[in-house]
């Protein structure tokens, strides 16, 4: 053991950490995955996760001390990442663990003995932090550690009280920094100070769960949590400048380098940031797939996706133009193998994740980067200088195009972006995305799972009842348990029993209202909590208290449009299967009041008439009334009669089948209509491609077709009253519209070049005469390059011997130049095509052509009359 800090790969980190422990009486157990078992939470975090249960008493360790290296991934410091030494999104955690067995004393002891004789940092370099009411804490390391009182710092509990998430189990817990100034002295120590300090090693004295009001419970046991981030250490022990620099990411980052043609060490600031970004999020994309996450557009997939669009983005910033996201993978895969074999087994779809999704991504940065020429035509022909936040925020939201690269092309064209729209726009898709309720609200579940002790689980009646007498168990308001609230309250309540549906299958929640005594709750929404059915509403009436006997009642008229919906869904799966391919089957769906979404696997677009197909067989089976059979089975038989069941769900022994005998047998919780010919009618809006290998059906069906129709129907009457025609005859109209405005556009064009040419004869009397030479050098106002060429031809057909230049700026940010020189010139040695490249370069462009008429561009309109200038002097020198 040194008592010199050495140069340690990562690797050796890892094993020196665990085997200390495993010396000390631990279990070393296997890195979890990056998918939590815990359903609350997107991906593992911390080294704690997997332990959670046994930390709230509800499961029994196999072990009493366990170590772990375990890999994490944070997301919400994203955009961090890259820009400071040590932001990740992906992470290994070295953890020592203690289920109720060795408390501070001893974690304090050996994470002290493990730092510096280990690892043999010298106690002058080491800085501790404690919780400032955490008196035991700070004694330990006074006295029984020997670390001057100077260098213990007390801090608050935003740094020093550790929790999971907003509830769960947490604790005090004391930090252990690395000080590489020890010289600067103990008076004012300043932790945040990165330049001095970095923590590398937290201990956490997990020891209370907190619920949804912050009131901590003593949990049963005292235990140990501890996390020492494997990049921080090696940063320090391989004395490089930041975690990226290390050997654990520093190769990922050299082969984009190479594969760019950079240097990273010479490369600029901005230039590091993408090859850190890279160096990250590709340790990250690699973990995840080998945990058996595939990109989509929800939860995790979700996560995925944008890591490897950020990756990608960030390869084309640094000048990478092709895919090359499986070479730098490669790198990563060979540097994480020997620790996480899985990397390994798992390489082949790893690199097939990876292609299908860049390859998919940059053709939509090229349609995207189309779309962006298309604005910017737009915004210069309309005179404008910037491109609207409302653009720049769909290239972002549809094309994947960051603010950035927009700001960066617009720039190449001298415009600007309004980032202030765009920020607005942003803003709007925020709120868009809270009012969808689309997260798990963690409060609300916080507060239920610490009620849940005390209440059951709620009993739904729905699928035969439209209302029930019901107590009200809980009353939450901003999901803190309340015994009563009043009027004007927005609240959630759990009911004993329920008539109304929550969330769940992709059908929305029911509507309706509670009411009792002097009471009256609309119900807007109702979600599933674990067991509980949660209903979120606002109180329109009287005060409503816990305990309360109220009516609860669905609205129908809502619950029968989604029924529709609900059974059309079905109706179309099955369709699709027969009409289409048999092993189409389900992505997604999403079942509302006013239409419904089905996205499906399959490889290709429907064509029109599969479209049409489909659509028809789903309204000959409603036209045929089928009546539904509903029967709960076990999992089992359902499946061997052939019930269809959804990819990757999770499903319980005993399973509700929906069964239109000879149509459709799906396994579904969902509400439906008894017999199909409730349905009324079918009708598929739109087919289009979501993501890669999905397609997207979009329809509408039941009462919820009148108000399509009568939207549909306002815009033909509004195209009929202004087009004064009949609804068949307008497309008609508007083919006849298209064809005059070309035709008009046309006309302008040839008015203008006329227009041109007849001003243009007004110059013969300007030219000058050298010799037997006649020339003339003119700008004209507003005049496109075709008409400025044939203006030139016509003038030099009068003057007969001599040389003609004219220029012109025929839009914002355009200059044309125009030479036509007769054969005497070019005996002169004068070509029209070199002669005008060079005088249109001091206009920032070039261009050539023939030695007796040739034409050329530019950006720079202020140089145009230097340009013009310079031609006409060097015609007066070379002609006399
Ligand atoms: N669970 C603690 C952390 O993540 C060790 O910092």
């Amino acid at each position: 053991m040194s008592s010199n800090p050495q140069n340690l790969s990562g690797n050796e980190i890892r094993a020196l950490f665990l085997d200390f422990y495993a010396q000390r009486g631990h279990q070393i157990l296997p890195s979890a995955s990056l998918v939590p078992e815990d359903p609350t939470v997107l991906l593992t975090i911390a080294g704690m996760l997997p332990f959670k249960p046994i930390f709230l008493g509800q499961r029994t360790p196999e072990f009493k001390r366990a170590t772990t290296s375990q890999k994490c991934i944070r997301t919400n410091d994203i955009e961090n990442v890259g820009r400071t030494k040590r932001h990740h999104t992906f992470f290994e955690m070295l953890g020592n663990f203690s289920f109720g067995d060795y408390f501070k004393e001893q974690a304090i002891a050996w994470g002290w003995e493990l730092s510096t004789k280990v690892f043999g940092f010298s106690p002058q370099n080491l800085v501790v932090s404690v919780f400032e009411e955490d008196d035991e804490a700070f004694g330990i390391w006074r006295d029984q550690i020997g670390v001057p009182a100077a260098r213990i710092k007390r801090m608050g509990a935003d740094d020093n009280f550790w929790v999971s998430g907003p509830t769960g189990p947490c604790g005090p817990c004391s930090e252990i920094y690395y000080d590489f100034h020890p010289e600067r002295g103990d008076e004012n120590i300043d932790l945040e100070d990165d330049s001095r300090f970095i923590e590398f090693y937290n201990l956490v004295f997990m020891q209370y769960n907190r619920d949804v009001s912050g009131s901590l419970t003593p949990l049963q046991n005292q235990n140990i949590d501890t996390g020492m981030g494997l990049e921080r250490m090696a940063q320090i022990l391989q004395k490089v400048a930041n975690n990226f620099e290390t050997d654990l990411i520093f190769p990922i980052i050299q082969t984009a380098a190479q594969i760019a043609g950079l240097d990273y060490h010479s490369s600029d600031e901005k230039t590091k940031i993408s090859l850190k970004v890279i160096g990250d999020h590709v340790r990250s994309v690699v973990h995840m797939i080998a945990d058996e996450i595939r990109a989509s557009n929800v939860g995790r997939g979700y996560v995925l996706r944008r890591l490897i669009r950020r990756v990608v983005r960030h390869g084309r910033l640094i000048g990478i133009s092709g895919e090359f996201t499986t070479k730098v993978a490669e790198t990563a895969i060979a540097l994480s193998e020997s620790a996480y074999p899985n990397v390994r087994r798992r390489e082949a779809a790893i690199m097939a994740e990876l292609q299908r999704e860049e390859s998919n991504f940059l053709r939509t940065l090229e349609r995207g980067e189309k779309l962006l020429e298309e604005i910017i035509e737009g915004v210069k022909q309309q005179g404008k200088t910037a491109i609207s936040g409302e653009s720049a925020f769909t290239l972002y939201d549809t094309y994947g195009f960051p603010l950035e690269l927009t700001q960066e092309i617009a720039e190449e064209n001298h415009l600007t972006v309004d980032e202030v729209g765009f920020n607005a726009e942003m803003q709007k898709q925020v709120e868009r995305a809270k009012a969808a309720h689309e997260t798990i609200d963690l409060t609300v579940q916080g507060s239920l799972d610490k009620l849940a002790e005390h209440i059951h689980s709620t009993e739904f009646i729905g699928y035969t009842q439209a209302a029930a007498t019901a107590k009200v168990e809980v009353l939450l308001v901003g999901g803190v348990s309340q015994e009563a609230a009043e009027a004007g309250t927005e609240v959630q309540i759990v009911l004993n029993t329920t008539p109304f549906y929550a969330e769940s299958g992709g059908q929305i929640g029911d509507r309706g209202y509670i009411s009792g005594d002097g009471i009256l709750v609309r119900v807007e929404d109702v979600k599933k909590e674990s067991d509980f059915f949660v209903h979120f509403g606002r109180i329109e009436r009287g005060t409503l208290r816990v305990g309360d006997t109220v009516t609860a009642q669905i609205d129908s008229a809502c619950r029968r449009r989604a029924q529709a919906n609900h059974t059309a869904t079905h109706l179309l799966q099955a369709a699709l299967k027969k009409i289409v391919d048999n092993g189409i089957s389900q992505a997604g769906s999403l079942v509302s009041f006013d239409r419904l979404r089905f996205d499906f696997n399959c490889p290709r677009g429907l064509t029109a008439e599969e479209v049409q197909q489909v659509e028809e067989q789903v309204n000959t089976w409603i036209a045929e009334a089928h009546s539904a059979k509903i029967e709960v089975l076990p999992l089992a038989e359902a499946k061997a009669r052939g019930a269809v069941a959804m990819f990757g769900e999770k499903y319980g022994e005993e399973v509700r089948v929906i069964d239109f005998p000879a149509v459709s047998m799906e396994l579904c919780g969902g509400t439906h209509v008894s017999n199909t010919a409730e349905i009324g009618v079918f009708k598929i809006i739109s087919e289009a491609g979501v993501a890669s290998g999905v397609r997207r059906i979009e329809a509408v069906s039941g009462p919820a077709i009148l108000d399509y129709l009568n939207v549909r129907d306002k815009v033909v009457k509004d195209l009929c009253d202004r087009f004064k025609v009949k609804p068949e005859e307008v497309p008609e109209r508007i083919t006849t519209l298209q064809t005059e405005l070309r035709n008009s556009q046309k006309q302008v064009e040839g008015l203008k070049s006329q227009l041109a040419i007849a001003k243009s004869d007004s110059l013969l009397q300007t030219s000058a005469s050298i010799g037997e030479f006649k020339i003339i050098v003119a700008q004209l106002e507003d005049v496109d390059a075709e008409s400025l060429k044939s203006a030139a031809e016509r003038l030099l057909q009068k003057i007969a011997i001599g040389a003609v230049v004219l220029g012109s700026v025929p839009e914002a940010g355009k200059v044309s130049i125009v030479a036509a020189f007769s054969p005497e010139v070019n005996k002169k040695g004068l070509q029209a095509g070199k002669f005008v490249g060079a005088i249109a370069k001091i206009c920032g462009g070039g261009g050539g052509g023939r030695p007796n008429l040739a034409q050329a561009g530019g950006k720079d309109a202020s140089k145009l009359p230097e340009a013009l200038e310079t031609a006409l002097n060097e015609l007066r020198s070379t002609l006399s």
